[in-house]
């Protein structure tokens, strides 16, 4: 059976700030979207969410980039919004940059990761939904995942993964793309994808048959609403077991918390600190960054779950090692490598400040 899940993530209103999703604009979600589903557009959905971002999981029929499907998260996020701007919550529609909706909400504020795949007999996955960070967040666990041996025992000792993985990596400056195969070209991968800020990888496919194995999002709404409009806090599917990476392997690089850019106001490198449901309210410095994990399985595009799966106590030790990198980070104040490169505080507030300072700069 083909399945399709669809992950779209808009923030549409918060709380005391930019910190997390009141159950009243989840409970809003929840209700759309089972309407949605006794129409039949979608199988299945589940709705959470992770810092101020709200989370539509959903499972269809109708492929990738279905007008049909985007257009009823795009109103489920509309609805959500309302009832924010009713209620005087924080920020109430802001990831909705467009009036109204023309086909697919790719470019219209929200953020999507999505996967048409073959259901396997059982078919486990893994969606990953990360707040006050962008999309090259995942670059280094994704590369870790399916390219380093250190990581990802299968790749060593499983026939079914020997082969390796072909990454399809997206310049979001030129919006173009690039195909580049794991093991052999994994210096060409790291060299691109060590710029965070321009070179994301957008896919990840299985090469011995071309599966698709993960898929994460892209935009980046920066360069979308062409000036700052909150970072684009990113998610991603990855496909777990039996072929793929184990779900042990897709969660080990994360009991690493690398420095992400993002949290306070998108202009600060910090910790990206694996945390369960419950802990992903970012409040110290409107941080630091988090991820959370949701495990599912679909059969018959239905799903089953989700299990918590940062939960676990096993990744105690990376938050508070999170929350150590985090003190020490904070204490560099306004300085870099803190605070984040020029470039990318362009899109924020550093070209007012330049503006004002234009006539006094004199040649040295
Ligand atoms: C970053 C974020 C927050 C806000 C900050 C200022 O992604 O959401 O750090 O940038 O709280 O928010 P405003 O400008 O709304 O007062
Ligand atoms: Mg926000
Ligand atoms: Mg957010």
């Amino acid at each position: 059976m083909r399945t399709t899940i669809s992950v779209i993530k808009a923030d549409v209103g918060s709380l005391a700030g930019h910190h997390i999703v009141p159950d009243q604009l989840l409970d809003i979600a929840r209700r759309s979207l089972e309407e949605e589903r006794k129409k039949g557009i979608i199988e299945d959905f589940y709705v959470t969410s992770v810092g101020d971002d709200l989370q539509l999981i959903m499972t269809h029929r109708r492929g990738e980039d279905n007008k049909e499907v985007h257009e009823i998260a795009w109103n489920t996020f509309k609805r959500a919004a309302e009832a924010a701007k009713d209620t005087g919550l924080y920020g109430a529609g802001q990831d909705l940059l467009k009036d109204t909706f023309s086909g697919n909400v790719k470019g219209m504020g929200p953020g999507v990761a999505e996967m048409e795949i073959e259901e396997r007999p059982s078919e486990p996955f893994v969606v990953f939904m990360a707040d006050k960070t962008s999309p090259g967040a995942f670059n280094l666990p994704i590369f870790r995942i399916f390219a380093d041996p250190f990581n990802t025992a299968g790749l060593v000792i499983d026939p079914s993964l020997h082969s390796g993985f072909t990454f399809e990596v997206m310049d979001v400056i030129e919006g173009t793309v690039v195909e580049l195969n794991a093991p052999e070209e994994i210096y060409d991968i790291l060299a691109l994808i060590g710029t965070l800020g321009r070179y994301i990888i957008r896919k990840v496919r299985r090469r011995s048959d071309g599966q698709i194995a993960a898929v994460m999002s892209t935009t980046r709404l920066n360069l979308i609403a062409g000036r700052y409009v909150g970072k684009d806090d990113p998610v991603a599917i990855v496909r777990a077991q039996h072929g793929f990476p184990a779900l042990g392997e897709i969660l080990e690089p994360f009991s690493l918390p690398h420095l992400v850019p993002g949290w306070m106001r998108g202009s600060h490198y910090g910790p990206l600190m694996p945390v369960g449901i419950k802990d992903a309210r970012p409040t110290r410095f409107d941080g630091p960054p988090r991820i959370a994990a949701l495990g599912f399985v679909v059969h018959n595009s239905r799903l089953v779950g989700p299990s918590d799966l940062f939960s676990d106590v096993a990744f105690d030790e990376a938050r508070r090692m999170a929350g150590m990198i985090a003190d020490y980070m904070r204490r560099h104040g306004p300085f870099m490598p803190h605070r984040i490169e020029q470039e990318e505080m362009e899109y924020t507030t550093l070209p007012g400040i330049m503006e004002k300072l234009k006539g006094r700069f004199k040649p040295a």
